[in-house]
């Protein structure tokens, strides 16, 4: 029985090898998460240690699908994805880049990859979207469907933020709408769509939106309008698209809840650490606790402090005489002897913050553009 499942997978992942590719969406300016985006692409951002971007890739490549096209934009952030990701030779899957001059929309995006994607069958990826897993079966049973596309939905509660679907009492897609200030459900479109070559026809058919985006909600509907076959499907599990701050917290709330906990650094004597936790490698934990889900990343020392629930700690990070929960920060930055808790905090990479001995005694703040400081 568990030979003909794994039988039946490898059969699928061979049939997704041979029709499908992967498109990823990361281009685009990630505004919403300025100061952390000036100089860093949203998608490289981590959840529990890991990129999105990586995650992302990871799902495409369970899907058995080893081509995969990766849209960025132009600058230092795009130069980032590429240096960070490279050419795929790590999963055994080739990368391709793809340049997208100006975010002018996922519809856009799909137009500048018409060379890569060809006549093949694809999934498309917002590179910025985190979803519980088990998808790839969705995707290999479209790789093997005669639909035009499928879409992936799930109820919301705030429709407004999303394209929105209406589906026909059939359960068939009736329209599509972008952002709809009235939504006509709370069915939204999550960021993850197959499509075949036709979508490229639908792209070069639609116009710009009232923003100025050519907007794939537009292309699907085009689809639709045209007897195109676009299958919904319906996404119960959760899904997180982490254009903002709170997003990046709760998506980072849900994969420290799935990921494996070991301690492979030290733990010494006088510290408590939860069942619930990572320690990687080289980390250290010095008479401090640690309540999980959470995990401390490589090299990174936790000093006389508490890490509270839903933290994640990148790699060389150092905390001592602190508390920190329900936060993530990134690599190479310091917290040192801070009084009050921190919570609900995204904290960038090569952060210092600590107690200032000169007077007079107050607030020293050096703060990027845009950055958000809540003080008590
Ligand atoms: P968005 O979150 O819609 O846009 P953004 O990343 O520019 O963020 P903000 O609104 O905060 O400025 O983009 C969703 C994903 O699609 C994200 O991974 C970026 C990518 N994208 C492109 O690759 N090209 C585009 O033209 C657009 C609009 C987005």
């Amino acid at each position: 029985m568990v030979l003909c499942r794994q039988k039946d997978k490898i059969n699928a992942q061979i049939e997704a090898k041979s029709t499908m590719k992967g498109l990823i969406l990361s281009g685009g300016t990630g505004s919403r998460l300025y100061p952390l985006t000036y100089t860093n692409a949203k998608q490289l951002i981590p959840v529990a240690n890991k990129p999105i971007l990586v995650r992302v890739i990871e799902s495409i490549h369970d899907a058995g699908i080893d081509e995969i096209g990766i849209v960025i934009g132009v600058g230092a952030r795009a130069d980032m994805v590429r240096k960070e990701i490279g050419n795929g030779e790590r999963w055994g899957i080739a990368i391709t880049y793809i340049t997208q001059d100006a975010p002018l929309g996922l519809a856009h995006a799909v137009k500048v990859s018409a060379d890569f994607l060809g006549d093949d069958r694809f999934v498309m990826f917002l590179g910025d979207n985190v979803i519980e897993g088990g998808i790839s079966t969705l995707i290999t049973k479209f790789g093997k469907s005669d639909w035009n596309s499928q879409i992936v939905l799930t109820h919301i509660e705030n429709p407004q933020q999303y394209g929105v679907a209406e589906l026909g009492e059939d359960g068939s897609i009736r329209r599509l709408v972008e952002k709809p200030k009235n939504p006509p459900s709370d069915l939204a479109l999550v960021g993850i769509y197959m499509f075949d070559h036709n979508i490229l026809t639908a792209a070069d058919s639609i116009v710009p939106s009232a923003r100025g985006e050519l907007e794939i909600t537009d292309a699907i509907q085009w689809l639709v309008d045209n007897g195109y076959a676009v299958h919904p499907y319906v996404h119960h599990g959760w899904w997180i698209d982490t254009g903002r701050p709170n997003d990046m917290l709760n998506a980072n709330d849900h994969v420290l809840e799935e990921i494996a906990y070991y301690v492979d650094g030290l733990v010494d004597a006088d510290s408590n650490v939860d069942t619930r936790v990572r320690v990687e490698e080289g980390a250290e934990i010095i008479n401090s606790v640690v309540r999980g889900p959470a995990i401390v990343g490589k090299n990174s020392r936790i000093v006389n402090s508490y890490i509270g629930p839903f933290t994640s700690i990148a790699h060389d990070v150092l905390i001592e005489n602190s508390e920190i929960e329900h936060s993530v920060v990134l690599e190479n930055s310091s917290i040192k002897d801070i009084e009050a808790r921190i919570q609900d905090s995204l904290i960038g990479r090569n952060v210092c913050i600590h107690r200032s001995p000169v007077k007079p005694k107050a607030l020293k703040l050096t703060l990027g553009d845009n950055s958000d400081l809540g003080i008590l």
